[in-house]
């Protein structure tokens, strides 16, 4: 598939995730071997107003393309506006989010909320297609409920005014996270339209993997929540589609050095007191399911500057 200037073979996606996928977590996804990230969503509003945290966000200096960046709102002038700021800033592709089911954004008419009202999710995608020079992707959710299963129909409608891709995460906005995705609807996607369609939910491991994506005859798959404190999922299941071959799991002592890489870019993208904040929660991530996974996790959660973090994962290796 082809996306502007892109060309992908079957591609695995960082799932943009609030929180987790800022410039540290998409260094470490490409330094075991990923290939494609994905910014955490960023508010048009904030972008407008030049609101210091929101630009953070969009530091995409020193990153290989493609460069996407995830953006919501409910405005369509608003969101072409951002839009055009996220071109400026180096984005190469423009991703609008359809999905979020968090009720603080639903409120505002954002995210999944535009699930529920189509005629404003093809003009925010119009506005955003006719103000950029990039390639407009779109990440949804099914519909609101069971009730109000409209993927097709949006699908449909934002392929109609220009977007080149969508990606689908195959529950309702009701589910949230809970259940499985229903990866029949992302067959239904794919059939619908001609534009590619990226699947996404649950995806755990290589296998997994490989069977959604020649069920549903999708054009790439994006994970989320698989690659937590696993960010060799990626290339594993990209290496997985491509030679039907297994990528060995990393050892322990690959697992830690790659924590600490995270930590030191977390230190320098954020500073100690937020990057030893957020490291406890990736820390905790990265030993799960380790021997002693307990002790180890309880030992990041108290640490208390950033020597003392490094030291405790120094400590981990010799466990
Ligand atoms: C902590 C967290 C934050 C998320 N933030 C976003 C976001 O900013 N934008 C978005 O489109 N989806 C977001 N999602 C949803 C994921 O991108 C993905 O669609 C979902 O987790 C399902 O994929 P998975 O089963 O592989 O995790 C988030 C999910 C999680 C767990």
């Amino acid at each position: 598939m082809q996306l502007g200037k892109f060309s992908f073979d079957k591609p695995v996606f960082l799932a943009p995730m609030a929180g987790v996928t800022d410039k540290a977590f998409r260094e470490v996804v490409r330094a075991v071997g990923g290939h494609y990230v994905w910014t955490e969503m960023i508010s048009d509003k904030a972008l407008a107003y030049h609101n210091p945290r929101t630009l953070n966000m969009l530091n995409l200096e020193g990153e290989a393309g493609p460069r996407v960046v995830q953006l919501f709102g409910s405005d369509p002038d608003h969101m072409a506006r951002a839009a055009k700021i996220a071109e400026h800033l180096g984005a190469d592709i423009i991703d609008l989010n359809m999905g979020c089911p968090t009720p603080k954004i639903v409120k505002n008419g954002e995210g999944a909320a535009l699930l529920r009202d189509l005629p404003r999710a093809q003009a925010i995608a119009q506005e955003v297609v006719k103000a950029v020079h990039l390639p407009v992707s779109v990440k949804m959710r099914l519909g609101w409920d069971e009730g109000e299963m409209v993927a097709l129909e949006l699908g449909e409608r934002l392929e109609g005014v220009g977007v080149q891709m969508l990606t689908l995460h195959a529950r309702t906005r009701e589910q949230f996270y809970s259940g499985l995705a229903n990866w029949d609807w992302t067959k239904r996607l794919k059939d619908k339209v001609k534009i590619p369609v990226i699947g996404n939910g649950d995806i755990c491991d290589p296998e997994e993997a490989k069977l959604r994506q020649e069920a549903s005859g999708c054009d790439g798959l994006m994970i989320g929540r698989g690659a937590l404190g696993n960010p060799w999922l990626l290339p594993r299941v990209e290496h997985y589609l491509r030679t039907g071959e297994f990528l060995p799991e990393p050892s322990v002592i690959e697992k830690i050095r790659i924590a600490s890489l995270h930590f030191n870019l977390l230190l320098r993208y954020k500073g100690e007191r937020i990057g030893l904040n957020e490291m406890r929660k990736h820390g905790a991530w990265y030993v799960k399911g380790l021997k002693h996974a307990a002790q180890m996790r309880d030992a990041i959660m108290t640490a208390k500057s950033a020597p003392d973090m490094q030291e405790i994962l120094k400590r981990i290796v010799e466990i």
